[in-house]
């Protein structure tokens, strides 16, 4: 049960300070663009309407769900209760040393549009995370991660409301329990905790640059770069992002439908041993991290497509709507693809995409 915040039992208020949509479509708030209902839904502006919010679901009895950028969901199903789209904006510096600024987002701030003004400001920490679909809130969720960086390497602190006792509390980083695409919030704290903002440690001077990842040093040298900045390094992944990665905007999708699959020494020696090219690299946990893409593009889904649900012809670990795709029809598509890997090289593919709504309804 949820904690009711004391109100007036009628706050007209409410009804003047918060819309709640009913029969909603949800196509355009989620990036893969499924066609699906919510029988309500309401845009979280300020944290002051978070009472009235919490007093409206208690009343209502209703599930609900918390919605950020829509980047990394699937709806299989209509959404039977409220979708609470947490939209507060708002980016303030709120210290800095001769070295550091800590910048603090509200959790509705387009990522994107993050990192653009940080590279504006010449603030570095997360120029190689240029270009993830999603909000600001959601960041620390999943802790995102692209070209060898990750949040939490600039992350310092978030604020979250605590849903079933309406307390705000703050988490440093150890307390978000960072992992390879985790963390508390994806755990334990799931549907316990809204993330109301998060505030970032960057640099202001002597950057630390991360090119070693993949061919983003060939490139800052194809193109002549001797000494980059943080524009040079964000550009630089630009490119590569857009040369293989569907736009949401252009085609459905949620990025990574996986995860890179943790495999043990063993069977990674025994998979070198048929396929000597299989990228792998030693993990913290002594296990291999090998690559999802790379054992999908083999079993040879790469480019394939049924109906309107496909598997991106540039990036095999991206799952893509052509259009009408239903979200059973992109389900079914990464179980099919999950089963083949299994069958074939005798590993797990774990899903990196929240699946929300009924299975199979
Ligand atoms: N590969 C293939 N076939 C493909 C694509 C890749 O065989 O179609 C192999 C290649 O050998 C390549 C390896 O897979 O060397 C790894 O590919 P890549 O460097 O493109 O990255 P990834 O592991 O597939 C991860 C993230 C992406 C992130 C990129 C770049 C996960 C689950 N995904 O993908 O994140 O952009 O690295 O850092 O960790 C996202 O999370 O939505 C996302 C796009």
């Amino acid at each position: 049960m949820l904690f009711v915040i004391p109100l007036p039992a009628y706050n007209p208020a409410f009804f003047y300070t918060m819309e709640i949509l009913r029969n909603i479509s949800l196509k355009k708030y989620n990036t893969f663009g499924i066609d699906v209902k919510s029988a309500y839904l309401t845009e979280l502006s300020s944290e002051k309407e978070l009472p009235y919010l919490l007093n409206w679901i208690e009343k209502s009895n209703l599930p609900y769900y918390l919605l950020s950028g829509g980047s990394n969901v699937l709806f299989v199903s209509d959404y039977p209760g409220i979708i609470i789209r947490v939209n507060m904006k708002g980016i303030q510096k709120v210290d800095e040393t001769d070295d550091h600024v800590f910048i603090q987002a509200m959790a509705g701030e387009n990522w994107e549009d993050f990192v653009d003004l940080c590279l504006k400001n010449n603030w570095g920490g997360i120029e190689n995370l240029t270009l993830i679909p999603g909000n600001v809130g959601t960041s620390p969720m999943q802790n995102i991660g692209a070209y060898g960086m990750e949040i939490k390497d600039s992350f310092h602190h978030l604020k979250a409301l605590e849903l079933k006792t309406g307390e705000i509390k703050t988490f440093n980083s150890e307390q978000c329990r960072f992992g390879y695409r985790e963390s508390f919030f994806k755990n334990e704290g799931r549907d316990k905790y809204m993330i109301l903002s998060v505030c970032f440690r960057l640099s202001r001077r002597n950057h630390v640059l991360n090119t070693t990842y993949g061919i983003i040093s060939q490139e800052l040298e194809k193109i002549g770069v001797k000494q980059p900045g943080l524009y040079d390094v964000a550009n630089v992944i630009r490119s590569i992002r857009r040369s293989k990665l569907p736009d949401p905007a252009e085609l459905g999708n949620a990025g990574s439908f996986f995860k890179n699959p943790l495999i043990t020494q063993g069977h990674f020696n025994t998979l070198v041993s048929e396929y000597p090219e299989i990228p792998g690299f030693p993990d913290v946990s002594g296990n291999i991290k090998t690559a999802a893409a790379w054992f999908i593009d083999k079993a040879g889904w790469k480019g394939y497509r049924d109906g309107d649900s496909g598997v991106h012809k540039m990036q095999a670990l991206v799952l893509v709507n052509y259009g009408k795709a239903s979200g059973n029809d992109i389900l079914s598509l990464s179980e099919k693809i999950q089963k083949s890997v299994k069958e074939k090289f005798d590993v797990n593919l774990e899903r990196e995409v929240n699946v929300v709504g009924d299975f199979y309804s």
